[in-house]
């Protein structure tokens, strides 16, 4: 793409001020912009103007959940099913890792985070421990896909290299690469990095499989026979992975997807709740909950929207594979980055970024199976510096289970 051709696109949407610099610039920095110029998806900036008409939704019912007690009495049923379809090789993992870890304001791949106290103890380290246990009872390597994004892919991959893939099989491991967007500022102007680059993030966790079918790796996954694919984040360091007794639970109820939920502590706690939606599974966000379902209560006094999701789901491969080209909802997200201001100087500013999420993948599947599962055993996420939902919760979290830090 030429100047001339790059000013028209960019002039269409009034995005014309990306080219401010371009005389400043060397001419390797003015072919690198109009690239990235060419590459622009500027059907997104729709989103953003349209960021304040809410999004009609359906109906919401309550959905029950397969309840820790049922899985305790079920328990062997279920793991034996699930270790079945491991050692049968028809399970994956993918760990969500493209994420920048804004609000924990570390410099590095989150699961770089060193969470230990007395020895290293890093996240990907927990996660990797946690997979290693499941392949040994199975006695089988679980093949994991490690979504990572242009940011931080080559670092992430060195972490691997140097640590030894922590113990797994590297055979068994794979990276790819997810997908960037830009970002807007409060006028709906895409922002710049530097004089002469876009600012790029990554554009939210909801293009992994298509991520994973652009990397060429959906025909591999088809030809090992992989049906179900357990996708997980980075940073709840009590992560369970490729858990046979919730891949036996989801297998033997027959549904097409199923996701881990934890009983929320209190009605208002900030979390997606799994539900139905016009009698398809879905997952309502705490902030789109009526105060009369934020409050509803069952006969026996629990909270009909009771089950909140701590990204963890359970995926068939085939059906993944139709709804694949479906278009997914885009989430305007605000978020504190570094780039530059109107005037060209660099600051450190909110702007809003456009994510799709996995969670939005929940109302794609025909039936999804609501797995409960012990709170302060499985879910301690680290996603901000201090307080909630923190490094030093989740520290607790892992001593609470055992876990040397
Ligand atoms: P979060 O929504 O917590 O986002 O990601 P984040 O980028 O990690 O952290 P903040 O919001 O900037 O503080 C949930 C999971 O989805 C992954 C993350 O790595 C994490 O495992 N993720 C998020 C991606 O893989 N790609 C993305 O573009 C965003």
């Amino acid at each position: 793409m030429n100047y001339k051709e790059a000013l028209e696109k960019l002039s269409v949407c009034g995005q014309q001020h990306i080219l401010e610099y371009y005389d400043e610039l060397s001419d390797d920095e003015k072919e690198c912009l109009l690239s990235q110029v060419e590459n622009l998806d500027m059907s997104l900036l729709k989103y953003f103007n349209e960021r304040n008409v809410s999004g009609k939704r359906g109906d919401f019912k309550p959905l029950g959940a397969v309840s820790i007690k049922e899985v305790s009495e079920r328990y062997d049923e279920f793991s034996g099913a699930g270790l079945d379809a491991i050692k049968n090789g028809k399970v994956a993992a993918v760990l969500l890792a493209g994420g920048q870890g804004t609000r924990l304001g570390f410099e590095h791949p989150k699961g770089m985070f060193n969470i230990g106290i007395d020895k290293n103890l890093y996240i990907f380290e927990c996660l990797m421990n946690n997979i290693k246990s499941v392949s040994e009872k199975a006695e089988a390597f679980i093949p994991l896909y490690i979504m990572t994004s242009e940011t931080n892919n080559s670092e992430t991959i060195d972490f691997f290299e140097k640590h030894n893939y922590f113990g797994y099989n590297k055979d068994y491991v794979t990276f790819f690469v997810q997908d960037m967007a830009f970002a807007v500022d409060d006028a709906g102007k895409i922002i710049l990095e530097e004089k002469g680059k876009i600012f790029l993030s990554p554009n939210g966790n909801g293009g992994w499989f298509s991520s994973i079918a652009k990397a060429g790796l959906l025909k591999e996954i088809k030809d090992k026979g992989i049906e179900w694919i357990n996708v997980f984040a980075v940073d709840n360091v009590l992560q369970k992975i490729a858990d046979p007794a919730f891949i036996g639970a989801v297998i033997c109820s027959e549904c097409e997807s199923g996701g881990k939920v934890v009983s929320k502590v209190s009605p208002d706690e900030k979390v997606g709740v799994l539900c139905l939606e016009d009698e398809r599974p879905s997952i309502v966000e705490y902030y789109e909950m009526t105060d009369e379902m934020i409050n509803r209560r069952e006969a026996d006094g629990s909270l009909s929207y009771r089950y909140g999701v701590i990204l963890n789901y359970l995926f068939r491969t085939d059906r993944l594979e139709k709804i694949m080209n479906n278009e997914m909802p885009v989430h305007i997200v605000k978020k504190k980055v570094n780039c530059l201001d109107g005037n060209g100087n660099p600051v450190n500013r909110e702007v809003f970024k456009f994510e799709t999420l996995v969670l939005d993948m929940i109302h794609m599947q025909e039936s999804c199976l609501s797995y409960e599962v012990e709170r302060n055993h499985e879910f301690a996420p680290v996603k901000n510096a201090e307080g909630v939902d923190s490094v030093d919760s989740a520290r607790k979290l892992l001593i609470e289970n055992g876990i040397e830090i």
